[in-house]
């Protein structure tokens, strides 16, 4: 409401309740002659004071129920979220005019800042009582107040919040994997592709791998693999698959009796080959070797070792010698009668090592005398004449004294003695010159067992 803010010169005789005189100040420039007929009594002397959004407290002399009446005096406050602009006490001057304005002006706070990665919605705008919430894009958490509330006074409550990225990124992993060993290997290659990595508030994401690389050699069992992801705000995401190699395997092949088996790989591996083997004295039936197959069961049936048979009564010395070839050794014993004693003292070494002989494939043939007594034998086995005389004229082996022919396993001759030797002389010998890498290891194992 607006009243007139001109100020009559006047002089007033305003007689309050205590009954002080009161005087205007411009009394001096007063002239009584024009002092008007006042009248306490008019409840109109002034109009109806009014205050939008506020409120009045009016004083009359004349008592609570007159608020326009000469003289009144009223008080002037706003409604809560309101200012009063202009006095905050008027009265009804002789005038007829109220002594001032005022006005309720609505109380503001200042505009809310927007935050980074959020927003906020007012209730009534930034009036006072408003309430601002404030809420932060998908990807991120309101860090402080939820809200603020426009106050009484013009100022916010609290403080403006904060939107940060707390949401992790989200990581999917491959599904885990089950992989067979490839053949004749305990490993197998196992490739998958990368996880894919998201994140509601980034887009460049740093995913690091714990643990092999795709295409790596894994061995038999499960291997955890794991991926991790950070975004920006270095939130942080999991997760991890499994690989397990499997080695698909067949039984242990049991060696045949008499005999042994080498193997490649890991023995009984998918992919494996096993070769079989026989002891001195004793020759391969059936496979030289067998393959563990996919389906873990080995290819083929299982080979034997049968005991070797010596024909000593063919008719010639081929036929006697093609039994030995690439299977044993053969050492040829002359001398020209059984009382030699060359011949007595070599015959007592060799019996003593006859375990030996037989580790390292050796088969002693023994030629004594002449004819027409002479005798030639292995072990208890009589040879016939002409296989007797068919070795002496390969071998080139005289009747007239004592000498040994060491022939390797395709019969050709390898060494000659003229004086008998010891047996370790003889082995060494051998071990040395006729074994192969095998046959050597074979014997290392077996040694002891001619003890
Ligand atoms: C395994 O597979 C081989 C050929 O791949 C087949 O001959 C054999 O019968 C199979 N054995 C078994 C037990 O399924
Ligand atoms: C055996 O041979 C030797 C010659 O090496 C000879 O002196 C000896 O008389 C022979 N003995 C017999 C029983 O024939």
């Amino acid at each position: 409401m607006t009243l007139s803010c001109s100020v009559a010169v006047l002089i007033l005789y305003l007689t309050a309740g205590s009954g002080d005189t009161v005087y205007d100040t411009y009394t001096d420039f007063v002239e009584e002659d024009f002092t008007p007929q006042l009248d306490y009594k008019d409840p109109h002397w002034c109009h109806s004071p009014h205050l939008a959004n506020g409120e009045l407290i009016c004083h009359s002399p004349r008592g609570g129920a007159h608020r326009s009446t000469l003289d009144t005096r009223c008080e002037m406050s706003c409604d809560r979220g309101y200012r009063l602009i202009g006095k905050n006490s008027i009265h009804c001057l002789a005038s007829r005019r109220w002594s001032g304005t005022a006005y309720c002006r609505r109380m503001r706070c200042h505009v809310l800042p927007l935050i980074p990665y959020g927003r906020y919605t007012c209730t009534e705008g930034f009036v006072v009582d408003s309430r601002c919430d404030f809420t932060c894009d998908t990807g991120y958490r309101i860090e402080g107040e939820h809200s603020r509330t426009c106050q009484h006074g013009g100022s916010w409550t609290g403080e403006q919040p904060v939107c940060s990225d707390t949401d992790p990124p989200k990581i999917r992993c491959p599904l885990s994997r089950l992989k067979i060993a490839e053949p004749g290997k305990l490993t197998a290659s196992v490739s998958w592709d990368p996880p894919t990595a998201s994140d509601t508030a980034d887009k460049s994401l740093d995913v690091i791998l714990v643990g092999p690389e795709p295409g790596s050699d894994f061995k038999e069992g499960p291997h955890i693999i794991r991926y991790k992801v950070y975004d920006q705000a270095r939130n942080r995401a999991a997760c991890k698959f499994i690989v397990r190699v499997e080695v698909r395997r067949c039984l242990q092949l049991s060696p045949p009796l008499h005999g042994y088996l080498t193997c490649s790989s890991d023995g009984n591996n998918y992919g494996a080959t096993c070769e079989y083997h026989c002891d001195a004295g004793y020759e391969r039936r059936g496979v030289s070797s067998r393959v563990c197959q996919f389906n873990r069961s080995w290819a083929g049936s299982p080979a034997e070792c049968v005991l070797m048979e010596i024909k000593s009564d063919v008719k010639t010395t081929a036929a006697l010698l093609d039994q030995f070839y690439e299977k044993r050794r053969l050492l040829i014993l002359s001398a020209p009668n059984i009382s030699d004693p060359d011949y007595q003292m070599q015959n007592i070494m060799i019996q003593k090592s006859d375990c030996g002989l037989d580790l390292r494939h050796v088969t002693v043939i023994e030629l004594l005398g002449s004819p027409p007594r002479e005798t030639g034998r292995i072990k208890e086995s009589q040879l016939t004449s002409e296989v007797i005389e068919g070795l002496r004229q390969i071998f080139r082996i005289s009747r007239s004294y004592f000498s040994m022919v060491l022939l390797d396993e395709r019969g050709r001759d390898r060494e000659r003695f003229i004086i008998p030797m010891a047996s370790d002389e003889l082995f060494s010998y051998i071990d040395s010159f006729l074994l192969d890498e095998e046959e050597r290891e074979r014997l290392e194992l077996h040694r002891d067992f001619c003890d």
